[in-house]
């Protein structure tokens, strides 16, 4: 994933350079930029001194010295004074500046703390939009892995309301699959009842057709696969049809369905795979295999690019032989996104991370 957002203590990064959050002097003070000089030891300060400063907006590169990266790069993000004193401009400048330094120094990976959303008081979500975006348009010309990295556990709820309707959304999905009869057995539907759409079929698991893995939480959970009717597409279980025949009427695979809703849209593959967040190589990989099987994150990640509806979610998930499952709560955060017309990759991907799940995106 070209742009990773990671909970982590930056001066822990093994990346080829980490991203300071300084003051004008260049000489230390709290926050990131105290962890980073205690934890680089006295020759950063050393080098620190020889630089003379660093004006708000720009940004100048050392050695790592004690850390496990081989530079860090200064930058002097812009004091929050309400947002109308040209504080966006000046810290998409720390951005753009760490950036060019870091390719200048052919760095193939750099962490990025939140700039100025500590002591310099800019807001959190903001801030982390101005990063992601900042992440986002560099990467549309470079490769670089990029990590933004978040040390405290506060949450991005840049929308309470939306952080609210997920976690009921989560609460009334959780409990109306999961409800428990007084048995303390799962209330799984009878054999002869319709298993619920939305929840993946359980198909009775032959060596050679594994289950999906959707289907693992409610089969592992409490099933007896006996007792489930064995699903199979029904053209294929009739006898009169021979696997030949089954084989040659194969539907859409999932690279086929994925550069058809691409070219519907009248879409560029650029534009997709960065609204999706996933790496150009892993993209052309999709697109040159015909058969090519995703894992659900990414398959996720380009529904979302594409703008999906649910139904068309599930069509893209079931041609790589995916489901969306209700055990699983990133899917169900994923579906009240599609539910809702949620289709920036970063809000998801900020209230997956609120919710302590990982991020779409590969
Ligand atoms: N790893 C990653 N992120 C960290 C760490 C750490 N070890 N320590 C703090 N942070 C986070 C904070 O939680 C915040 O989200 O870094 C972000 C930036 O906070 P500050 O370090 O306070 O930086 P900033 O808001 O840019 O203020 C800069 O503070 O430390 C002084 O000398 C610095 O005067 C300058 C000012």
């Amino acid at each position: 994933m070209p742009i990773e957002l990671v909970r982590n203590d930056i001066t822990r990064m093994r990346v080829d350079a980490i991203v300071n959050a300084a003051n004008s002097s260049l000489l230390g003070g709290g926050g990131v930029d105290g962890a980073i000089h205690r934890a680089a030891g006295p020759g950063l300060m050393a080098e620190c001194r020889l630089l003379g400063g660093c004006p708000t907006g720009e940004a100048r590169i050392t050695g790592g010295y004690r850390l496990p990266c081989r530079h860090v790069i200064h930058t002097v993000g812009p004091v929050w004074r309400g947002g109308s004193h040209g504080e966006e401009t000046l810290l998409r400048a720390c951005y753009r500046n760490s950036l060019a330094l870091a390719r200048a120094h052919k760095c193939e990976s750099i962490a990025f703390p939140l700039i100025s959303a500590g002591a310099y008081g800019y807001p959190r979500a903001q801030a982390l939009s101005v990063a992601m975006d900042c992440a986002r348009d560099f990467l549309l010309d470079n490769d670089m892995l990029i990590y933004i990295v978040v040390f405290d556990r506060g949450s991005f709820r840049a929308s309470e309301r939306l952080y609210a309707g997920i976690a009921q959304y989560i609460d009334d999905v959780y409990a109306s699959e999961h409800a428990v009869t007084r048995g303390g057995r799962f209330n799984l539907p009878r054999p002869h009842e319709p298993r619920r759409a939305e929840a993946a079929p359980c198909k009775a698991s032959t060596p050679a057709e594994p289950r999906s893995a959707a289907a693992q939480p409610l089969c592992d959970a409490e099933c007896d696969e006996r007792d489930l009717p064995v699903l199979g597409a029904p053209d294929v279980a009739s006898e009169d049809v021979s696997l030949r025949d089954a084989l040659s009427n194969m539907d859409e695979t999932f690279s086929q369905m994925l550069l058809r809703k691409i070219d519907e849209r009248g879409m560029t593959d650029t534009a997709c795979y960065k609204r999706a967040n996933i790496d150009r190589k892993l993209f052309s990989k999709i697109r040159s295999d015909a058969h090519y099987r995703p894992s659900k994150r990414t398959a996720l990640s380009l529904a979302i690019a594409l703008k999906l509806s649910l139904d068309e979610t599930r069509a893209l998930l079931a041609a790589a032989g995916l489901a969306l499952s209700h055990s699983i709560k990133a899917d169900i955060i994923v579906e009240y996104c599609i539910l809702h017309g949620i289709y920036d990759i970063d809000e998801v991907n900020r209230t997956l991370f609120d919710f302590d799940q990982s991020l779409l995106g590969a």
